[in-house]
């Protein structure tokens, strides 16, 4: 009797690694080393918030929840966003989600066809485009242009790599790897155009609150209308250290509510409750702590800069907003084996630029969001590798 291999569809098959978590597995166990290759905090979620999950877990909050989020939540949602961006939502337009990263998988459910494209504005995060993927569509790179290290986007470039087939735009903005952060000019052009086009933007806001000279980034959902073709994602992750508890969530057009409450069924049947209700206390009491971890971010990202800066090999421009400094290296052509060469001769985790897209060949990542003496070891240790 034959036997058939198991064989998965061929586009989850074609799927790539991460080559973050490429790297992060190549230096695993290795004795000594600072891991700057992930995008979290090296801080602990705060104690007002581990609190609130375990009063809401001895106060019996262990059961399912509804397929929007818990009320608490919800409503917290609702006030932070009115508060943020100084005008009123609607509770119906909020779906608590699983992370950030669920909520990008869910959107992508939700709007992708096989054969509809997405255009990514690039560099980006893998997996914002690895979930179209999944969903059979094409995604198309809009890449951002570097000047001296600072990013900046083409509109004509975006809009002219549209054709009837496009469903979504995908905007991260503030931008993981690059800082980038669109220009309200631009956000209201990018609107406008959807809008004529019919086309959905999908903005990606997990880092809307790192921002080091303004309250906020600015945001589609400052601007848009609430029936808009517009999916906001949020995440829990960055502002309130709370990347291991997997909370976020979407802001979209009331007509969604419904669809996306059958996804949530469909793929987890809700996030785990008694982290919804930490989340919620997180929004209502987490403002003071946002800004804390603001300064100690601005703190170490003029560190990061002031060292980089010193590195005859390196091109870099110190970020706006995010928690990342994507620098170019002078003479690297493959990202993956010179971040391979930092591990094991410096002992420090950086992330590769090509695990962004294309566009970030030459470049790596490296995530601040830890203490001002492991920044400082890790560019003193690099020193070698990075300043001829
Ligand atoms: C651009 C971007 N979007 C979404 C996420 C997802 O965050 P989480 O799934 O932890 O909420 C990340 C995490 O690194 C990110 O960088």
């Amino acid at each position: 009797m034959s036997r058939i291999p198991p064989q998965v569809r061929d586009l989850i098959h074609a799927l790539p690694d991460s080559r973050i978590r490429e790297i992060s597995l190549f230096g695993a166990g290795k004795p000594g080393l600072i891991p700057l290759w992930f995008g979290e905090s090296d801080e602990q979620t705060p104690d007002f918030i581990k609190d609130a999950a375990r009063a809401a877990m001895d106060q019996g909050e262990t059961f399912y929840a509804p397929n929007a989020g818990v009320a608490p939540l919800r409503h917290e949602i609702k006030s932070y966003m009115t508060r943020l961006y100084g005008r009123e939502f609607g509770l119906n337009r909020f779906v608590v989600t699983a992370s950030g990263m669920n909520a990008i998988i869910l959107t992508m459910q939700a709007l992708l066809d096989p054969g509809d494209n997405m255009l990514a504005v690039t560099p980006v995060w893998p997996n914002c485009k690895e979930t179209a993927a999944i969903m059979g569509a094409e995604v198309r790179d809009v890449p951002l242009s570097e000047a001296d290290g600072g990013w900046s986007l083409d509109l004509d470039r975006l809009f002219d790599a549209a054709d009837d087939r496009t469903r979504v735009i995908f905007i991260n903005s503030p931008g993981n790897p690059t800082g980038w952060m669109m220009p309200e000019g631009q956000r209201d052009a990018i609107l406008q155009w959807a809008r004529h086009r019919g086309i959905w933007i999908v903005a990606d806001d997990v880092y809307a609150r790192l921002v080091y000279d303004r309250p906020h980034a600015p945001a589609f959902v400052e601007v848009a209308d609430p029936d808009d073709r517009l999916i906001a994602i949020n995440s829990f992750s960055k502002s309130w250290s709370m990347t291991g508890w997997r909370l976020g969530w979407i802001t979209a057009p009331v007509s969604l509510l419904g669809d996306l409450e059958k996804l949530n069924e469909y793929n987890i049947a809700g996030p785990t409750t008694f982290v919804q209700h930490a989340g919620a206390v997180a929004l209502r009491d987490g403002d003071g702590y946002v800004a804390e971890l603001l300064e100690r971010l601005r703190r170490r990202r003029d560190l990061v800069a002031q060292g980089l800066s010193q590195f005859s090999r390196v091109r870099f421009a110190s970020p706006e907003a995010a928690f990342y400094a994507f620098f170019s290296v002078d003479g690297v052509t493959d990202s993956l084996e010179f971040a391979r060469r930092i591990v094991s001769e410096a002992g420090v985790g950086l992330a590769p630029g090509n695990a962004f897209g294309d566009q970030g060949e030459g470049y790596l990542r490296l995530c601040f969001a830890s203490s001002e003496a492991a920044l400082s070891d890790a560019l003193e240790r690099m020193r070698p590798l990075l300043d001829d």
